[in-house]
């Protein structure tokens, strides 16, 4: 008998056993995502509670019937069940009188079943959108700032690192280029060469595996040779609806190349409008729009433009991205972005933006995407690495808090990761 339940609302998928082994299972119709999962190993899905342990106690059998049972139950004689047990604090401990509360919210932690069963959010890894860098070469490149990241050759790494997260239930990714110094540009144009890194590789990835989302990032900072996400005037202005023009070509080109979904993350004023009509224009009608809607300038971006080489030439992007004191603005911007056609709206960075986050859910109606970015992500390794946190049940902790929030979908490094230990297939 499997001593496992069913999944809890939420969970990742199918629990079975089969000769008496416990198999976890992401897409019940194909065996190889069938997980095996020792009996009495700890590795099983994080939402999944064994409701107790099995004590192997034989029960002798009476050899008596029903009716002889009853008989005997009449006759108040039956075999004794196991005897009451009242557990005992340590010596010293007070005597009290117990307080007289109507109310003991731990009543319903009292166990690991029923906080299970009360569980308010829960994780999955539907939820993750998987970032991946990408660039040109044949081997994939370690970042330094990023622990378990690397620059992906497009033509290998990145389709190992799609498969290998696609057995753990993760359909979903974004895709960030790694852009030659000698195709950068001030006005950025190769963003939208339709035979550049990101449509090239959106088309090989469409090609091998048809039914995942890809998502792309739409800015100019990785083709620009200034670093910053829109085109710079000789007084350091970005310039807004220059900007704009560019970016419409640029998410039409990756339209083009089978993106499911084109995510401009520049901040530039009525960017959404323009590419929603720029795609209905070329017929991409089902192409969906993530906007970054409150992306704040955060200092917590600084390993991503390591991994990226995309730090600004000069100066800061806090002419476009938010001021981290502001609350009341992403009210402005998620309105704007609401109203010029986004269907998703994403809060950047995550944790340090819980509130950010909450607001956006009570105030639209559209999903809500959380993005764990590169800071984010490399405090909880360093913090691992130097045995000073639990990497593993923090970062498990800090997305279930994203969830919490508010987040339908969270953008993170994690994604893979996370999503192994909760099919029970622990740190692969
Ligand atoms: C740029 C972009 C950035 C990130 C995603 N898209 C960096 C920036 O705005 O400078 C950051 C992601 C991360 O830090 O993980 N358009």
């Amino acid at each position: 008998m499997a001593s496992i339940l069913s999944p809890a609302p939420g969970n990742v998928g199918v629990v079975r056993s089969i000769n008496d082994k416990i198999y976890v299972g992401l897409r019940p119709l194909s065996t190889r995502t069938y997980v095996p999962v020792a009996r009495g190993s700890k590795a099983r899905p994080l939402a999944v509670v064994r409701a107790s342990s099995e004590k192997e106690v034989p029960v002798k059998s009476s050899g008596l019937s029903i009716e002889e049972c009853e008989a005997a139950a009449v006759a108040r004689k039956f075999p004794d069940p196991p005897p009451l047990y009242t557990p005992q604090g340590p010596k010293g401990t007070p005597v009290v009188q117990p307080l007289p509360l109507s109310r003991r919210p731990r009543r319903n932690r009292k166990s690991p079943a029923l906080r299970a069963a009360f569980q308010e959010t829960t994780l999955s890894p539907s939820n993750f959108v998987h970032p991946l860098f990408i660039h040109e070469g044949e081997e994939d490149v370690p970042i330094g700032a990023m622990p378990g990241c690397f620059r992906l050759g497009w033509r290998h790494g990145l389709l190992e690192e799609v498969y290998k997260a696609r057995d753990v239930g993760v359909n979903s990714f974004v895709l960030f280029p790694k852009i030659p110094d000698a195709l950068k540009s001030q006005t950025g144009d190769e963003a939208y060469n339709d035979n550049g890194l990101v449509p090239r590789a959106i088309r090989l990835l469409k090609d091998r595996y048809p039914d995942i989302v890809i998502y792309t990032d739409v800015a100019l900072d990785p083709y620009s040779s200034d670093g910053h996400d829109g085109i710079v005037r000789e007084d350091g202005v970005i310039m807004n609806d220059e900007t704009v023009h560019q970016l419409c070509k640029q998410a039409v080109s990756q339209a083009r190349a089978g993106a499911d979904v084109v995510s401009p993350s520049d901040m530039m004023d009525g960017r959404i409008l323009a590419i929603r009509m720029a795609l209905d224009a070329e017929g991409f009608q089902d192409v969906s729009i993530m906007s970054y809607t409150a992306k704040y300038a955060s200092a917590f971006y600084g390993p991503f433009r390591e991994a990226l080489d995309s730090n600004p030439r000069f100066g800061d992007k806090k002419t476009y991205q938010m001021n981290p004191a502001n609350y009341r603005e992403a009210l402005v911007e998620t309105e704007a972005d609401e109203a010029e056609g986004a269907d998703i709206l994403l809060v950047k960075p995550g944790l340090p933006y819980l509130d950010i986050i909450r607001l956006l859910r009570d105030n639209s109606s559209l999903p809500i995407a959380a993005y764990q970015v590169s800071g984010e992500y490399s405090m909880i390794k360093a913090g691992g690495v130097l045995k000073m946190i639990d990497e593993e049940k923090v970062m498990m902790e800090s997305l279930l808090c994203l969830r919490r929030a508010g987040a339908d979908i969270i953008l993170t490094y994690f994604a893979r990761q996370a999503a192994s230990v909760l099919c029970g297939m622990k740190g692969k």
